[in-house]
């Protein structure tokens, strides 16, 4: 899967920084696809939580300036995406510490589960109903950025 434009919610800033997770989440697939030991794994996963983090805290001090309705309900789904990845972190560490039955240290499913709740319930969804009030209240954050 490739990140195509369509998938941008019209912020640049913000899509930037979504078609930079997308990246994280495409090299985590791949490293999983090649069956790299899973303290390779671990690093890429440490990579996409940490940007992950950042993102997270840019929409939500974006939302709380702009004062987004729907501020809290949209922290939450934060909330519940940063649990998600501090569960396949536990799964990773488990297999690096011999704790987990031998087999693949992140399953394949988990993370395609984890990409769909990020990217087409999360970004596709919430992250499209914030910017349509954004749209809507505070035009000029909307669109390319004038050259
Ligand atoms: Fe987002
Ligand atoms: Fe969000």
């Amino acid at each position: 899967m490739k990140w195509d434009s369509s998938f941008a919610i019209g912020i640049e800033a913000i899509d930037n920084q979504h078609e930079k997770i997308f990246e994280h989440l495409l090299a985590i697939e791949n490293s999983v696809t090649k069956r790299d030991p899973w303290h390779i794994l671990r690093f890429f996963l440490t990579q996409m939580s940490d940007y992950m983090k950042f993102h997270l805290a840019v929409e939500e001090a974006l939302l709380e300036i702009i004062r987004y309705p729907d501020y809290a309900e949209h922290c939450v789904e934060h909330a519940r995406l940063m649990e998600q990845i501090a569960e396949l972190q536990d799964q990773l560490e488990k297999a690096g510490s011999g704790r987990a039955p031998v087999g693949q240290p992140l399953p394949a499913e988990n993370l395609v589960d984890f990409f769909e709740d990020w990217f087409v319930r999360h970004v596709l969804s919430s992250d499209r109903e914030y910017a349509a009030y954004v749209k809507e209240e505070f035009p000029a954050l909307f669109g390319k950025r004038p050259a």
